[in-house]
């Protein structure tokens, strides 16, 4: 592999790497998959202004983020099952997460469980919740991260039923069911040697490490995708919330939020912050980028709250375009899931100090020497995308 890698590199690697199924799976969205190439567009869309002759030596990327220093405002985006990218790979990506200065947020539906995360690494990490209908579950799951050390909840919030993924469907992993979607899976497999020993034969188990506890024995990958398909909760309204507030003493943050009347919501009740996230383009295919509801949202909320971002965020330019639209930090997903694929823990440490020098960079010709002084005053005019 040849470095530095843009996204597109990382891609590419991955393609060559995963089987078919996983690669759509990562790669793809909802529906005709418009969203998702919507979040990217928005993001290209926004225009900084050149400025020289400043003092920009002592450039600095940290920010404070819920109290905690990071060395960019930057994190890993839960990513279900993105440990079977790599072997025990959210192992991996914490690894290079830290080595960074960054955190990494844990899915709910992660390969290895929070429990296994912790004992290997002996890392902080922070916690996606999705709702689950089973609250036993959901206040055991609780009680375990915080035993663990956790102190940062990010409950997703776009996710009541899952969006309609026609790739996966036509890829094999949703579909089609009984011996064609298997044989399909397995003929991918077959012709992906690397990952079939490497993650297939050496990553066992392919469980989702948190929901073992409750599936009885049944411990196929099918029968957890299964458990989650049923257990999302729909019937989940803001009045919700207060149940996890009473189980949860941390901060608090809500993701999923592409509405300013929804955002209100969320610092009404009393939230720390909010991601604007429409999933990575993987649920409502008729959303507006992220990039383009941003705005909005920090005029409604952005003194009450810490408004993150996540979203087709490709490059350390690309979290410098966001922290001019108003974003105190973002989020990243397919970057560190395609690294992951890539090259396990190097690949993503690697791909980290690159946004780290993109950031720089950018900041650095913007005139801008601190992340923390970015904001609306390096945007160059206005364009749609940005109200
Ligand atoms: C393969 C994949 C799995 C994901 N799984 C989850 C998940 O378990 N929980 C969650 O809140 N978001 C999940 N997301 C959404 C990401 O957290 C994030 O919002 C999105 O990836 C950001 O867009 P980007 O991929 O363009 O950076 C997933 C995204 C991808 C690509």
């Amino acid at each position: 592999m040849v470095w530095p890698h843009s996204f597109t590199d990382l891609r590419k690697a991955a393609h060559t790497r995963l089987p078919r199924f996983l690669f759509d799976y990562v790669d793809g969205g909802s529906f005709a998959e418009v969203a998702l190439a919507r979040n990217s567009a928005a993001v290209c869309a926004v225009t900084l202004r050149q400025k020289v002759l400043n003092d920009v030596s002592q450039s600095d990327l940290s920010t404070t983020l819920f109290g905690q220093t990071l060395a960019m405002p930057l994190m890993l985006a839960p990513v279900g099952m993105g440990g079977i990218l790599a072997r025990r790979g959210e192992i991996q990506a914490i690894r290079a997460a830290h080595a960074n200065g960054v955190p990494m947020v844990l899915s709910t539906v992660t390969l290895c469980s929070a429990r296994e995360i912790a004992a290997a690494t002996g890392l902080p990490f922070w916690f996606q919740l999705y709702m689950a209908k089973d609250r036993g579950f959901v206040v055991d799951l609780l009680a375990q991260i915080r035993e663990l050390g956790c102190r940062h909840l990010f409950m997703t919030v776009d996710l009541p039923v899952p969006g309609p993924r026609w790739r996966d469907q036509r890829s094999g992993l949703s579909g089609p069911p009984g011996a064609l979607g298997q044989w399909r899976r397995w003929s991918q497999i077959l012709t992906h040697p690397r990952w079939a020993w490497d993650v297939g034969v050496r990553g066992k188990p392919h469980t989702l490490g948190n929901l073992v506890p409750i599936m009885n024995g049944k411990v196929k990958l099918n029968d957890f995708l299964r458990w989650s398909g049923q257990n999302f909760d729909p019937s989940v309204t803001w009045k919700d919330l207060e149940f996890i507030r009473s189980h949860w003493e941390g901060t608090l943050v809500l993701k999923g939020i592409m509405d300013p009347d929804d955002a209100r919501k969320v610092a009404d009740i009393g939230a720390d912050g909010l991601v604007v996230s429409n999933h990575g383009g993987r649920q409502l295919d008729g959303t507006v980028g992220t990039a383009e509801a941003l705005p909005a949202i920090v005029d409604a909320v952005g003194e009450r709250l810490t408004v993150l971002i996540d979203g087709g965020i490709r490059n350390g330019l690309d979290v410098l375009r966001m922290l001019a639209l108003g974003a105190k930090g973002v989020m990243i997903g397919r970057p560190w899931a395609f690294a992951l694929a890539a090259g396990g823990e190097d690949a993503v440490s690697r791909m980290l100090a690159q946004f780290a020098h993109e950031l720089r960079a950018g900041l650095a010709l913007t005139g801008c020497a601190r992340a923390a002084d970015a904001g609306r005053h390096l945007l160059a005019g206005r364009s749609a995308v940005q109200r």
